[in-house]
């Protein structure tokens, strides 16, 4: 009986652990599935690079964050299909309220700029390791960072990274993903930066409509795990 109660209790955080691993791991392959369907309608060059290179990266896999939202394994592919569904709901509701801005807000500028914006994360997250009590290292639940594979900044390493891979982009899808990060750059940047983000939301509603719904996801839509 004795064993039974402890079989029992060494087995409930295994199951437990599992069961929670294959829902997590469903959420992810959906998530995948997803995002490529919705990159595979974009007829654009480039576009079959990318979709291989994200497949063969971590994209699908790494954390958002290390400590902020999406801090967990998959993180970075929900966070991205949350900015889409995100930006998509926004363009309907500014396109009530405005429908003049229609030709600046074509539903492919949304999804690369909403499905690609993060590119610059694939790469650099690495599962956290520690000592457990017989000194052996084992993976934990966190992540750490590391930026020296190719450190050239955020939104425009993501760019970067897309016009390597040859994909054609629009100045403002350009625009939308450099600047994606706005709300959280503003104090820290010099007068030329500042004045290139005014002259890039006035110029390109996209880039306005990105930087909301990358807020909106992180904020609204996203937990952190503790
Ligand atoms: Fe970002
Ligand atoms: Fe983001």
């Amino acid at each position: 009986m004795v064993f039974y109660a402890i079989l029992w209790h060494s087995l409930v955080p295994i199951l437990q652990k599992n069961r929670y691993n294959k829902f997590k791991n469903q959420t992810i392959m959906t998530i995948k599935e997803n995002i490529l369907d919705l990159l595979r309608t974009i007829n654009r060059q480039g576009m079959d690079k990318v979709i291989d290179w994200l497949k063969d990266s971590d994209f699908f896999v790494a954390p958002a964050s290390t400590n902020f939202h999406g801090n967990y394994e998959g993180g970075l592919a929900e966070h991205s299909f949350n900015v889409y569904q995100a930006a998509i709901q926004l363009r309907e509701a500014a396109l009530k309220l405005n429908p003049t801005l229609e030709p600046q807000l074509p539903t492919d500028s949304i999804i690369i700029a909403s499905l690609l914006h993060d590119v610059c994360k694939v790469d650099v997250y690495k599962i956290r390791q520690r000592k457990n009590e017989l000194g052996v290292w084992e993976e934990c639940d966190s992540y750490t960072v590391d930026y020296s594979k190719f450190p050239l900044g955020h939104g425009e390493k993501s760019v970067i990274l897309l016009l390597k891979l040859g994909l054609e982009l629009t100045d403002a899808e350009i625009a939308a993903i450099r600047w994606h990060m706005t709300a959280w750059y503003l104090p820290f940047q010099s007068r030329e930066i500042l004045g290139n983000i005014n002259a890039a939301k006035n110029k390109y509603s996209l880039c306005s409509l990105i930087q909301m719904a990358d807020g909106f996801a992180a904020s609204l839509m996203e937990e952190k795990k503790a």
